[in-house]
């Protein structure tokens, strides 16, 4: 070992251990230049989705600048032999141009091309491509479902993607495609970005995915992040309208109400219905429609997503209208699975099945519908206190600070839930067996997972804020609790960035190293 190297390693030692406990480490945020998100002649956020009916119907959807106003499709059975698109067809897109120039936060106009696929093959593998007769996509493969009900099959699904996009949420969908690189298409339980028009976090989630959105089909349902004013009158007005890319960029089965179609929808995966809800407007009109689509089904399974949950899994949140109108339903019809987002942290439990809870009958037998809240993005939030007794419910398993991806297998009458950090640790697991009467039964599995995770186990999810400035603000707000804080480096200069909360107000400041207050803003929602 030469002297200098020698040298180095005793100065690393002796700095080390006290550069880490004085100074927190600032993050470094990516910065998105415009142009990044700007379509061109190619196509790109090409997305893959399924029909009502899977084993026969899919769809694909792609952008491009607005010079390619004509678009096609080919699409061939695939065969190992690479002339395959020798029997290839030839559809002509549907090409609407989304028009974002007086979109808040858009900013853009696009192309945006879409095409049904359908008479397809069941239980078959397909290659399609998309372009302009010239400028083509890669071939890309997927695989319809089958004909015969009893094949197994696996899905994803996540919740919400929402922040540090491009940075976080890319790991996690990656891990969760090796985990199950046979699943059949992937739910995304809303809030797939924060602002619901903003160009730039739509290019993250694609490029997140990158080529995952293109082969896996997409299941997604709006959030609230999803729902945002459009222009300065809605804005006045407190108007939030649908993401302005939403039914541009998605080709969803239409099968849902009119008025709110794409953003609620079903397909029938076999002898599953997996039922999309829209859990942000209009709920009376939901609730008719979704009675009809529980009743009408012959499918074994029934598998319910949509984004606010019934059974909250943070604090001080709850959807008491939601659970009124729907959690009567998923009794009587017996769903299975309802699959959420919203909370930011991650709960799953059941209930009993209607009214007929026997005193001295054990909960664990009297399985009804499990829910489950999770999320797949950044940011996190704490877990509630009461771990759902108050609903009547009983919460089996909980995570806070933790990314997952969950992965749902059907084979017949069982049904296999399993949920997995982003790193792709096995974090909670349980089964339903169908029985012929009466409800399902319940095969507890978490004792197969890694311990709990909470705040006071991981890293710390909140950047610190020194006592004194923390004792401040709360002097300063009375009532108020601390949401967020971020430690920042803006220009040469650090900064906090603090978010205080008190019900559905809210105040946002920033204040120098020191403490001293530079901004506040103070909004009541
Ligand atoms: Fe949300």
């Amino acid at each position: 070992m030469n002297k200098a190297l020698l040298l180095s390693i005793v100065f690393g030692l002796m700095i080390l251990p006290g550069a880490q406990s004085q100074e927190p480490r600032v993050y470094e945020a990516p910065l998105f230049e415009e142009e990044w998100s700007t379509p061109t002649r190619y196509p790109d956020r090409i997305v893959l989705s399924l029909g009502e009916n899977p084993a026969t119907t899919a769809s694909a959807t792609w952008r491009t600048n607005t010079e390619i106003d004509t678009a096609f499709a080919e699409i061939a059975i695939a065969t190992a032999a690479p002339k395959f698109w020798r029997n290839a067809r030839t559809l002509k897109a549907n090409t609407i141009t989304f028009d974002g120039s007086e979109v808040l936060t858009a900013g853009l106009i696009s192309n945006y091309h879409s095409v049904v696929f359908s008479d397809l093959q069941a239980d078959t593998t397909y290659a399609y491509r998309v372009g302009d007769g010239k400028r083509w996509s890669e071939w890309i493969q997927f695989r319809t479902a089958s004909a015969s009900k009893t094949k197994s099959f696996s899905f994803l699904y996540v919740g919400d993607t929402q922040n540090f996009i491009l940075e976080l949420w890319s790991r996690l969908i990656r891990e969760g495609y090796k985990k199950a690189p046979d699943a059949s298409f992937i739910i995304h339980a809303g809030d797939l970005v924060n602002n619901a028009h903003r160009e730039q976090e739509w290019q993250e989630w694609f490029d997140a995915g990158g080529w995952i959105h293109a082969t896996l089909p997409a299941f997604p349902i709006p959030g609230n992040h999803e729902y945002r004013p459009l222009n300065a009158t809605e804005q006045a007005n407190r108007i939030r309208s649908l993401s302005a890319q939403w039914n541009s960029q998605f080709t969803l089965p239409q099968n849902g109400p009119e008025g709110l179609k794409e953003t609620i929808y079903y397909m029938d995966y076999q002898d599953t219905r997996i039922i999309g809800l829209n859990s942000n407007e209009q709920y009376e009109k939901q609730t008719e429609w979704l009675e009809e689509v529980l009743a009408s089904t012959t499918q074994k399974w029934k598998v319910v997503t949509f984004h606010h949950p019934l059974f909250s899994a943070s604090a001080g949140r709850d959807n008491p209208k939601l659970r009124e109108l729907w959690k009567p339903l998923f009794d009587k019809y017996k769903v299975d699975l309802v699959l959420q987002g919203h909370d930011h942290s991650y709960a799953r439990g059941r209930v009993s099945p209607g009214e007929n809870v026997l005193e001295g009958v054990n909960l664990r037998d009297q399985t009804g519908t499990v829910y489950v809240v999770s999320v797949s993005g950044g940011k996190m939030y704490g877990l509630r206190p009461n771990a759902w007794e108050g609903w009547e419910a009983e919460r089996d398993r909980a995570a806070e600070n933790t990314q997952l991806f969950q992965v749902i297998t059907i084979a017949g009458d069982r049904l296999s839930f399993e949920s997995y950090t982003a790193v792709g640790e096995l974090y909670d697991a349980f089964d339903l067996v169908k029985t012929p009467n009466g409800p399902n039964q319940f095969i507890e599995r978490k004792q197969e997972a890694i311990p709990a995770r909470r705040f006071d186990n991981t890293i710390p999810y909140q950047d610190p804020i020194p006592e004194e400035v923390e004792r401040m603000l709360l002097e300063r707000h009375k009532g108020f609790e601390i949401d967020r804080v971020a430690y920042v480096k803006e220009g040469d200069s650090l900064r906090y960035r603090v978010q205080l909360e008190k019900g559905d107000e809210e105040v946002n400041l920033v204040l120098d190293n020191d403490g001293k207050i530079l901004e506040e803003v103070i909004e009541k929602d």
